[in-house]
Formats: C-alpha cells, sequence, structure tokens
C-alpha cells in the first residue's frame, strides 16, 4: 500500500562511496508520448528509470492501444502501430501533468484528442494556456468543455510561434506536433532545458526534421511520416543534483557516476561558491565538503539558470550555512510548501512574496514531516540526512515519483535510511 509507506531516516552519516544516476524522467515523459507519432517498427527507449510518472505514462499509451513492453535493465519497447483510441483517461490525466504531452502528437497523428484538465504537483496554478494557443497557431481548433479539452486538427500547418515565456512542456509539444504539419514550424522564445534537446534527438532518429534544439529558436520542417527507433536517455540531472546536495549537506565526498556535467553547470559553480569542492570527469563529477558553508543568494531561472528542480533541496542546505542566504523562485507560484517542515526540523527561515530568507543554524533536528510533492520530498530526506536524531517522512508517494529506489542508493553511501 503506496500511500501508507514511510521513510526513516537517522541523521549525521558523512556519506562515501559511488551512486549512479538514472536516466532522465524529464526527457523519458516527452519521448514516450513522442513514440505516439511513429508508425511502422517499435520505439525502444534505453535507460528508463521504473517511476510512477513513466508507469502512468506507459498506461496512458496502452490504453492508448499501443502495446509496450518492458525489457531487462530499463529497457522499453513501444509499438504504436494499432493505436486506434484519441482520448486520454480522465483518472490518468488527472494523475500527471506530463499527460499533456500527449495533445500535440495525438492531434497531430489522429487528428483529434480529448482530455481532461491534466494534474500533476502542487506547485501553484499549472495553466496550459500556452501548449493549446500554439496548438491554435497551427491550425487546431481546441475547445475548453467543463473540464475537459477538446482539439481538433485535420491538417496541421506550420507557422511561427513566439513564446512569452519558454516553457519547457509547451516547446516539447509544439516540437511535436509541427514535426508532422505541412510546412516549417519556428518557435521562438523555446525552452533550452536538456530534455528539449534529447526529445529533438530522438525525433529526428525517427525521420523529423528538426534544428536548432536547445536555443532559443526551433526549426522544424513537417515531414509526412515518422518510424520507430532505438534512442538511450540522457542522464537525470536533477537526481544528480539531489546526490550533489546529499554529499554536500553531510560533509561526506561522492563520487556521482551517469552525468553529462555540461547539464549541471550552474548547480555546480553556485555549490562552489558555497565552498563545495566538485572534480568534474568526462561522464562523472566528484563532490566532496570539509569545513563551513557559505550563504548563497541565488535566483531560479529557465535552464541554462539555476533549476526550479534543484530549489527545495539548496533551502535545506543553505539552512545550516555560516550565515544568511536568499533563495527566490521565478518559475512557480508556490514551491516553498516544504519550508514550514524544515522549520519543524529546526531551520530558521522566513517566505517573503517569491523569496525565502534563510538565516544558518548549528544543526537541524529530526522530526514527523510530509512531503507535498516531488522535489520537497527529497528535499525534507537530503535535510533528515544531516540531522540530528531520526527523521520520519510520510506520503512517500510523491517521492516515488521522480526517483528510482532513492533509499537504497543513499543507503549504499553509507546513509541510515530505510522504508517502512
Ligand atoms: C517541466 O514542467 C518539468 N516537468 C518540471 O519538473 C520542471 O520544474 C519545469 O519543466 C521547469 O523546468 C516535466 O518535464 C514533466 P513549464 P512544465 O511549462 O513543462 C507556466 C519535476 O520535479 N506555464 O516550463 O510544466 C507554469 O505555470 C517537475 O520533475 C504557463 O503559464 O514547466 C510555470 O509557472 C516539477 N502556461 C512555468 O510556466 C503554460 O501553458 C514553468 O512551466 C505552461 C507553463
Amino acid at each position: 500500500m503506496k500511500r501508507l509507506e514511510k521513510i526513516i531516516v537517522v541523521g549525521g552519516e558523512r556519506l562515501q562511496g559511488t551512486v549512479r544516476v538514472s536516466g532522465a524522467k524529464n526527457a523519458v515523459l516527452p519521448i514516450l508520448a513522442a513514440s505516439i507519432l511513429s508508425s511502422e517498427r517499435t520505439c525502444i527507449i534505453e535507460d528508463v528509470p521504473m517511476l510512477g510518472d513513466i508507469h502512468v505514462m506507459i498506461e496512458i499509451l496502452q490504453r492508448l492501444g499501443a502495446h509496450v513492453s518492458y525489457k531487462p535493465r530499463g529497457v522499453l519497447e513501444i509499438n504504436t502501430d494499432n493505436m486506434s483510441n484519441c482520448e486520454i483517461p480522465a483518472e490518468l490525466s488527472s494523475m500527471m501533468r506530463a499527460s499533456v504531452f500527449t495533445i500535440g502528437p495525438l492531434a497531430a497523428k489522429f487528428g483529434y484528442t480529448q482530455i481532461c484538465q491534466p494534474g500533476g504537483c502542487v506547485l501553484g496554478p499549472r495553466p496550459i494556456d500556452l501548449h493549446l494557443d500554439s496548438l491554435r497557431a497551427l491550425g487546431a481548433e481546441v475547445s475548453l468543455e467543463e473540464n475537459y479539452i477538446k482539439v481538433r486538427a485535420n491538417n496541421l500547418r506550420g507557422n511561427v510561434i513566439r513564446f512569452r515565456y519558454p516553457s519547457v512542456g509547451a516547446t516539447e509539444n509544439v516540437m511535436m506536433a509541427a514535426c508532422l504539419a505541412d510546412g516549417v514550424t519556428f518557435i521562438e522564445n523555446a525552452a533550452k532545458e536538456p530534455g528539449v534537446v534529447d526529445l529533438s534527438i530522438f525525433l529526428n532518429e525517427t525521420g523529423a526534421k528538426i534544428e536548432g534544439a536547445g536555443t532559443g529558436t526551433i526549426r522544424i520542417k513537417g515531414v509526412k511520416k515518422l518510424v520507430g527507433t532505438r534512442h538511450k536517455v540522457i542522464p537525470d540531472r536533477i537526481e544528480a543534483a539531489t546526490y550533489m546536495v546529499a554529499a554536500t549537506i553531510t560533509e561526506g565526498a561522492v563520487e556521482i557516476e551517469n552525468v553529462i556535467p555540461e547539464h549541471l553547470k550552474t548547480p555546480i559553480t553556485t555549490l562552489q561558491r558555497a565552498n563545495v569542492r566538485i572534480k568534474k570527469g568526462k561522464k562523472n563529477i566528484r563532490v566532496e565538503r570539509k569545513g563551513g558553508l557559505n550563504p548563497l543568494k541565488v535566483t531560479t531561472a529557465p535552464y541554462p539558470g539555476f533549476p526550479t528542480d534543484m530549489q527545495p533541496f539548496l533551502t535545506a542546505l543553505l539552512s545550516m550555512a555560516d550565515g544568511t542566504s536568499s533563495v527566490t523562485e521565478t518559475i512557480f507560484k508556490q514551491r516553498f510548501a516544504y519550508v514550514p517542515k524544515l522549520k519543524k526540523m529546526g531551520a530558521d527561515i522566513e517566505v517573503r512574496g517569491n523569496s525565502a530568507i534563510v538565516k544558518g543554524v548549528e544543526k537541524l533536528h529530526g522530526a514527523d514531516v510530509a512531503a507535498t510533492d516531488l522535489r520537497a520530498g527529497a528535499a525534507l530526506i537530503l535535510a533528515g540526512l544531516a540531522a540530528q536524531g531520526e527523521t520520519t517522512i510520510d506520503r512517500v508517494h510523491h517521492i516515488d515519483r521522480g526517483y528510482e529506489r532513492i533509499e537504497e542508493k543513499l543507503r549504499r553511501l553509507g546513509a541510515r535510511i530505510h522504508r517502512t
């Protein structure tokens, strides 16, 4: 019974050793949706982590008529030839925001789709106006019923789409829909996240013609057909960032394998400013902390800026820095729900508008706390690793949405952590 499981952490151990990062959740999810676009030949996706959100996306594909099979060592085989149904079941689309990624592919491939308003983390309002307005700009008719979204798209046509904000999901949705549109589409002010680039590499391997992913302007030339391919997803930079902070907060020394250092440039320079020693290899980084932690002033930003998904980890870390820090969140409206839980553990944090003012304290102490969302849950584990005594975290299903066996990986680094 997932919902009743708890994670118990006894703090005080310095983490040492090596940990391997899994494939990136936020690259796999759009790539699974993009498999809808290909006909003929099976898509084979490698290094897929076994996470809650991935299972939901697989179930959505299966309910749409795709054939998905799990192979050993994180390989997924997806065949979408016999897909027929175009409606995402409400109980699934309300479970996860990533279900919104299926709108573009379904509209482009079948000319119609229906989905209920997407769910996801409680990070504040999660509108999808950029997704829907972009599909309209490609010629789709989008209508909002009571809480359903209906999209009709008999033949999508290329257009110039300029985002008021570089939305990751909207960039990915438009990129997918434009692959099968007539003519050329330009996305301006596009998101540059590594997941966007990995999706474009996957789509080009299936026959799409996408240029410029990773820059602010992406060009997509529509083609008639896409066919299945084999693709290995990039490592999860946010999971890597989690272990970077785990090493730092416990004053340990950890080797993190299967990373692309380029994807972690800002997290690395930010932790180095806090006096953390980080050595970059080709596909690994070594993180070591000895002695004091400098306070920081950090503001989240779209990639390549400081990642919002790492913001909760940084606040937990800075709660024990030598001085006062500030962490400002510019991406989501409410991403400080975890702060009261850190305060229950002894942190001295005041949230003012979209900034957390963090006064460093000597030590945190264990407490009973609840995860409010995926990365907040991870931040509570990180705080528990450093706190004196025992911390109990419940609602761990949030954490399992984005981390593959987090307590096993941390235990192998010497953490005293287990799941009830
Ligand atoms: C993706 O969410 C990630 N999820 C998030 O990771 C990540 O935090 C986020 O990008 C930012 O990097 C996946 O990739 C599955 P956005 P997404 O569209 O696509 C507003 C995690 O922990 N917005 O860039 O939803 C929105 O409200 C998750 O793995 C609109 O206003 O992010 C938010 O304030 C959490 N209208 C901001 O843009 C829209 O149509 C960023 O959203 C779309 C978004």
